[in-house]
């Protein structure tokens, strides 16, 4: 069974292979583990190793770095496909793949690609972004861990508490953004590449939480933490043009694992309505089942527009040079706020089955929450579309 409109763009071949691909691994992997993960929120290391023996942790980074070599329109079918399965698994995914590399590959040195993209890239590592801390979220520039350089020059010296960090348990290679020169407001935060087998990082506090359950989160803490400074990635006070770059991949990310979340809640809705009956009828025929069945669709077919739209966007500014940052959060702010609420309708449709864990829609009602807070609120994903198009700062 097909639901999807045709895209406005031609795929590729190669963009054909890789859906198929991943879905076939979806169906065959993932989605018989999806609920056992979810409900005891263990970490699912063998698909992640093996997703990433398949590629789909590099795949928008060249082949030499140990990437697929493939586009944003490759990295968006992979996602939809993977969290269309479970929405835990492409979240890892989406962290290696558009916030820790997409960062490298912008802004690294050909020594640091060397020794951090090709291990995320290649799946051998996992990486992790971390910018939040308990009390800097959406204003992330007035975070409280510092930074400071050695008198010899040769290292940072860092010490703080980050929170809400994707893959923070498990994490081998952390892009960490610390305040060097406080004084300095924005232009004083650092990027750095931390390897998390070095004294001086814990990892802390692991989050309980609503869904991804299997996506693990947690606090990283940094006591006294040497970082050399051919780990510092960019220039010192570059951190937060590094942090905001990579949140724009990020985000197109966020809005097609939204799309994915969106399309097995659909899907499963589709289903159970042509089944399902009612006073002497299949409930798919009741009207106002029917207006449900119609603005689902509508507003998944517009989702997927909008972030394939984001895709392409990203795809020219490596031409340009134009940022596509109001592409990617219209994407995701409104992939995400569709998803959260076809996968509400799902719910509803399906009745006491929707409330029920023995149906997957449970669970896709409870993912697709994320997807309006983390990289970026809804609200903030407003803020930065209507500064862009009104040119305020
Ligand atoms: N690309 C490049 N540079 C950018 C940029 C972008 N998209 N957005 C802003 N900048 C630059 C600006 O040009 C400006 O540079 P100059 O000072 O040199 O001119 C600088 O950054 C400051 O910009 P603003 O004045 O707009 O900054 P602000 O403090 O008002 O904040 C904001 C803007 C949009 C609210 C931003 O703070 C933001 O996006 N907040 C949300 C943070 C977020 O998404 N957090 C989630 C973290 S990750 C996560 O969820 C967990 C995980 O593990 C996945």
């Amino acid at each position: 069974m097909t639901t999807l409109t045709r895209l406005p763009f031609e795929l590729t071949d190669e963009h054909l292979m890789l859906r198929d691909a991943v879905r076939d691994f979806a169906r065959r992997e993932i989605i018989p583990i999806a609920a056992h993960y979810d409900e005891t929120g263990e970490f699912p290391l063998e698909t992640v190793r093996k997703m990433g023996e398949m590629g789909l942790m590099g795949i928008e980074v060249p082949e030499e770095y140990g990437g697929a070599g493939m586009d944003t329109v490759a990295y968006v079918l992979a996602m939809i496909e993977i969290a269309k399965a479970d929405a835990s698994h492409s979240t890892v995914v989406s962290v290696n793949n558009s916030l820790v590399n997409y960062a490298l590959m912008k802004f690294g040195t050909e020594e640091q690609k060397r020794k951090f993209l090709v291990p995320v890239a290649s799946g051998q590592a996992i990486g992790a972004y971390s910018l939040t801390e308990p009390m800097s979220g959406s204003d992330a520039a007035t975070m409280r861990s510092r930074a400071v350089l050695s008198d010899d020059g040769t290292h940072y010296v860092i010490n703080g508490r980050k929170s809400w960090v994707t893959s923070g348990p498990v994490a081998e290679i952390v892009l960490l953004f610390t305040m060097t020169e406080p004084e300095k407001g924005h232009h004083g935060i650092t990027a750095f590449l931390i390897e998390t087998d070095k004294p001086g990082f814990h990892r802390g506090k692991v989050e309980p939480k609503l869904g991804i359950r299997a996506s693990a989160t947690s606090e990283l803490i940094f006591e006294d933490y040497r970082c050399p400074v051919e780990n510092v990635l960019g220039q010192p006070g570059q951190g937060f043009k590094i942090a905001m770059t990579a949140l724009d991949a990020g985000r197109i990310g966020i809005a097609a694992q939204a799309v994915g979340i969106a399309e097995a809640a659909y899907e499963a809705s589709l289903e159970y309505a042509r089944q399902r009956e009612a006073f002497g009828r299949r409930i798919g025929e009741f009207q106002l089942i029917q207006g449900k069945i119609a603005d689902m669709k509508t507003k998944l077919e517009a989702a997927r527009l909008l972030t394939f739209n984001a895709a392409l966007a990203k795809i020219r500014s490596a031409q340009t040079g134009e940022r596509y940052t109001t592409e990617a959060s219209m994407a995701k702010l409104f992939a995400s706020e569709a998803a959260m609420w076809i996968t509400h309708q799902a719910v509803q449709i399906h009745g006491g089955m929707g409330y029920s864990k023995e149906l997957p829609v449970e669970r896709y009602f409870r993912d697709a929450k994320i997807t309006e807070i983390y990289e970026g609120t809804s609200e903030i994903q407003r803020v930065v579309i209507a500064r862009n198009e009104l040119g305020l700062r």
